[in-house]
């Protein structure tokens, strides 16, 4: 209430007519003056033109914020389109392709008006109509920029008032134009267990495309996500570049072409691959949003950027603090009863963790769910693991003062199921060939009502049933395969599409009732990791890998693109090094455990609990504060990052030395973003277990930031797979 009363709404329209200019559909001949319609944040500006010579829409300027628009009215070059079509003289990729339902395979859109609203003090978004002169079909390219995050999202809406459907073939959610003498592009692939590994190439003439056709799942092969370095590659602080992504949970396309005078065009939308879409009469279809920042001090100003966006509005409830937790998926996988279940609480209590997550294999009877072969879709307690049914671990939790959280894989099903058995046509499967599975599953047509109003009560009604029920993990652990919708029809070349607005739709309505429940987003480790979805989703697991060695490399991948509260970091048993260096890897986002605690040694049961008091005095500036990464693990074999907060009195440093060669040694490290003039003194954490330090004799000294910013800190040993963690305070 109190944020709406702060919200001024200013909506003001300026009109073409009312700038005295013709209307388009008016002859070209009558259009004389161009129209400049800039968006800008604190340090960006994107820049369109009107051309009053054929009333099409041009993007003339992107990146440092100009002083004023006032120079470029004099250029005489026309731009490049804002949002090419397809049929007419467009002879590039298109953002956007139909055919009319007369037959007619071209568009030729104009402008019409472009209205802004300002909806606060930071935000504006404006919107630019779009017509074709000869059909009624009419498209708005919706621009939203965020100030002081110098953040820029963008979407598109189709309108069409022909007689009949029409269909659209290519409909993407953004158009950028770029000319640098190079590009460089820095791309995030993987797979199961290999997330965020990083690429960097030049983009030279013809087309490259970053996409998914996975279906759900989709970023299994390929994160949204991507820098676009222009002229030279960027670091940490130096080059101009821009951070896109898309927020779509499903097959994403961005497409980079070279034309032949070396300016670069970036098209990202939803894959339109085998997805042709029927637009009815009346019913605009909207596209996902394109995220961007814009920087000119390198990819470390990027993130910072894009994780201010995140907190402030990209994740759900960004702002607010995160459960510590411990989970049971590494230690008991799918083995385990109610007595072992009560002792796991007893050492989250112990341990002086928030919560315990109860994961996959509490559920089905008639096909008990004991291995990943059967039960998934029956979501009633397994009466012989549970017998007395999850209230009674919701209230054992209660009395020992923890809070309790639950596994799910709402979207899925196991042919060895009842709903398999019961509703054999609300499950994804081609006729006439062999069902195709992977984990031993299908998935459930989510464009079906029923499977929609069945997926939604898989949630609301445990939360109803069992109202202490704190948390929810929302797995999804397959792509689309031999996928078909009995629901759909002749309309099959919508699936991709619908399956994800669906899903959207679900977790709105389960949002609208629970608004702020917290709810991890897993998709066998970080498959479905996107701003489309972190809307709905407080967190995510970042992957099944949890070898501390690799999670450098993997959260380092993440930390580009998301902030570090959101990153669920596990520490497991998996990977041969210490408590501590695993303890130290998982402190640079969300720490949580899934180990044995009941099998540790005195000794390092106390290192964690005093790990996790002090992660949780430290959480809001790891969490909140800004990150410099100080050195890379792709470039040297340590990594080192801090987090300072706003004030600059408070920083938090990681240091992970992860190979060595004989004898070697490291040089300081300079850190960044200290206030010169303060002074900071270096307390070193998580040294109480095993008798294991740094190696550094940096702690319990004080420096100025001038000298740790100019002459830096040796921050850790050479000895392979050793880390530090440094509390800097003022
Ligand atoms: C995949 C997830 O990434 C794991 O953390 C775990 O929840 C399993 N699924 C359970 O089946």
């Amino acid at each position: 209430m109190k944020k709406l009363l702060f919200l001024i709404i200013v909506i003001f329209t300026i009109s073409y007519l009312s700038m005295g200019q013709p209307l388009i559909g008016q002859s070209q001949a009558t259009q004389t003056q161009d129209v400049f319609i800039a968006v800008g944040t604190l340090n960006t500006d994107l820049v369109y033109k009107v051309s009053g010579k054929d009333g099409r829409l041009y993007q003339v300027y992107i990146g440092t914020k100009l002083g004023s628009i006032d120079d470029l009215k004099n250029v005489r070059d026309a731009g490049h389109p804002a949002y090419a079509t397809f049929g007419t003289d467009n002879l590039f990729e298109p953002a956007i392709r139909m055919t009319h339902n007369d037959g007619n395979p071209s568009l030729e859109l104009k402008y019409i008006s472009h209205n802004i609203e300002k909806t606060d003090a930071n935000i504006t978004i404006t919107n630019i109509i779009l017509k074709d002169p000869e059909y009624p079909v009419e498209v708005t390219l919706h621009i939203k920029s965020y100030s002081a995050e110098d953040v820029i999202e963008q979407w598109v809406e189709i309108i069409q008032k022909e007689a009949k459907p029409l269909t659209i073939f290519n409909y993407a959610s953004s158009m950028l134009h770029f000319d640098a003498n190079k590009y460089w592009l820095t791309q995030f692939h993987g797979d199961w267990a290999e997330e965020m590994k990083i690429q960097e190439n030049e983009l030279t003439s013809g087309i490259k495309v970053l996409d998914s056709k996975l279906g759900t799942r989709a970023h299994k092969y390929q994160a949204p996500i991507f820098f676009l370095s222009l002229n030279d590659k960027s670091d940490e602080n130096n080059g101009e570049l821009i951070a896109g992504t898309l927020g779509w949970s499903g097959n994403f396309q961005f497409l980079f072409e070279v034309d032949e005078k070396g300016s670069l065009r970036v098209i990202s939308g939803i894959n339109p691959f085998a997805s042709e879409y029927t637009i009815q009469p009346g019913k605009p279809f909207k596209t996902p949003s394109f995220i961007f920042t814009y920087s000119n001090h390198g990819k470390g100003l990027a993130s910072r950027n894009l994780h201010h966006w995140a907190t402030n509005y990209g994740i759900m409830d960004g702002n607010k603090p995160r459960l510590t937790l411990l989970n049971n998926w590494e230690t008991t996988f799918f083995n385990f009863n109610e007595p072992k279940l009560v002792g796991l609480l007893d050492d989250t209590k112990k341990m002086g963790l928030d919560l315990f997550l109860l994961d996959d294999g509490w559920f089905a009877n008639k096909y008990p769910r004991n291995d990943d072969r059967a039960g998934l879709g029956d979501w009633q307690e397994n009466k012989v693991k549970l017998p007395d049914g999850l209230g009674y671990l919701v209230k054992e939790a209660d009395s020992k003062g923890v809070k309790f959280g639950i596994w799910i894989e709402p979207e899925m099903v196991n042919p060895k199921s009842e709903l398999y058995e019961n509703h054999p046509d609300w499950i994804l499967k081609l006729p006439n060939r062999p069902e195709n599975y992977d984990r031993n599953q299908l998935v459930l047509d989510l464009t079906n009502p029923k499977v929609q109003e069945f997926v939604y009560n898989v949630v609301d009604g445990m939360l109803t049933k069992y109202p202490g029920i704190a948390f929810i993990k929302w797995d999804c652990n397959r792509m689309m395969t031999s996928s078909y919708s009995v629901y759909l029809k002749d309309k099959q070349s919508h699936l991709y599409i619908d399956y994800v607005n669906n899903l959207y739709n679900i977790l709105d309505r389960l949002r609208q009732k629970y608004p702020h429940f917290p709810i991890m987003l897993c998709s066998g480790g970080g498959g479905r990791v996107d701003y489309g979805a972190l809307r709905y989703f407080t967190e995510f697991w970042a992957s099944d890998d949890t070898d501390p060695l690799e999670r450098v490399y993997i959260q380092w991948g993440y930390s580009y693109f998301f902030p570090s509260f959101a990153v669920c970091n596990h520490i497991t048993s998996w990977g041969k090094q210490s408590l501590k260096f695993k303890t130290d890897v998982a402190m640079m986002g969300k720490m949580g455990y899934d180990i044995p605690v009941n099998e540790f040694t005195e000794k390092e049961l106390k290192f964690s609990q005093d790990a996790i008091a002090d992660y949780k005095r430290l959480s809001d500036i790891i969490w909140h504060g800004d990150l410099y990464r100080l050195v890379s693990p792709y470039e040297e074999n340590r990594a080192v990052l801090m987090y300072i907060n706003s004030a600059k009195n408070k920083a938090v440093l990681f240091a992970y030395t992860l190979n060595s060669r004989y004898n070697e040694t490291f040089n300081r490290v300079r850190l960044q973003g200290l206030d010169p003039a303060k002074t900071y003194k270096l307390q070193e954490i998580n040294v109480s277990s095993e008798g294991r330090r740094s190696g550094t004799s940096e702690s319990g000294k004080s420096y100025t930031g001038d000298y740790l910013m100019k002459v830096g800190l040796n921050v850790g040993s050479g000895a392979a797979l050793s880390s530090a963690v440094f509390e800097i305070t003022e």
